[in-house]
């Protein structure tokens, strides 16, 4: 696979704030100078509403997970910028490039709360209600040619997603991305809030959210459950713009 095929990286988080529509003139966007937004940074409204993702995902979980965790990301990460007026026209990704050249007092900030943002900013936009945006249906495309080739069926992929996303200790992130070196598909995961989305090698197709935060109070500790049910809420129109 050429990857001149792949979209080019983008502005996860500019995308959230677009809350969709325009999803593929956002991915065609350069991402210097900054190509998003940038301090102070926002929590993006969900293009949904917060029950619209149920039985699979409960609305208390959403309005948590969206208006409190994801939210309290992003206020200590504008806390921890504040002083920092030299970085204050950096998009969160180029922030989390940078990171290891940021004054030390607000590397791991960044790096948890960026991420999370980030992180976060992505899985709104990837999830929709069953029957929009390809939600409850299949891949198309491109992307559904590649998970054919090289997982053998989106059923494949599935589980081996899931196998993947179980393997992570305590909190972080399960990803399906475009590695556009290997030219190929690639599960991934992370520790915590670190990412995918600042990488400028790979696209991120897929991302789930492993914390327990994402999934206690209506699965408990059943991660395979909750896993099992997020597959219906994919939104495989979103993933299939992606990677073309
Ligand atoms: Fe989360």
């Amino acid at each position: 696979m050429n990857r001149r095929t792949f979209l080019a990286q983008t502005s996860t988080v500019a995308l959230a704030a677009s809350l969709a529509p325009s999803f593929s003139q956002l991915s065609a966007a350069t991402p210097t100078p900054a190509a998003g937004p940038t301090y102070p940074f926002a929590v993006a409204p969900l293009a949904y509403d917060a029950a619209a993702l149920e039985p699979h995902i409960d609305a208390a979980t959403m309005r948590l997970h969206h208006g409190k965790h994801h939210a309290a990301a992003v206020t200590a990460l504008n806390a921890a910028l504040k002083d920092q007026p030299a970085l204050h026209g950096l998009t969160v990704e180029q922030l989390l490039r940078q990171r290891e050249t940021l004054p030390a007092a607000i590397q791991s900030a960044v790096r948890n709360h960026g991420g999370s943002h980030v992180n976060h900013g992505f899985f709104w936009q990837i999830m929709r209600p069953v029957g929009t945006e390809g939600a409850g249906g299949k891949p198309g495309g491109k992307l559904a040619a590649a998970i054919d080739a090289e997982f053998g069926s989106l059923a494949k992929l599935q589980d081996a997603f899931n196998a993947n996303a179980l393997k992570v200790f305590g909190s972080g992130w399960a990803f399906l991305v475009a590695d556009q070196a290997a030219g190929k598909l690639r599960l991934t995961s992370t520790p915590n809030q670190d990412t995918e989305l600042a990488a400028t090698d790979r696209t991120v197709i897929l991302a789930c959210d492993v914390w327990e935060h994402a999934y206690y109070l209506n699965y408990q500790n059943r991660r395979a459950d909750y896993l099992k049910a997020w597959w219906n809420v994919v939104a495989w129109n979103v993933a299939t713009r992606r990677y073309v």
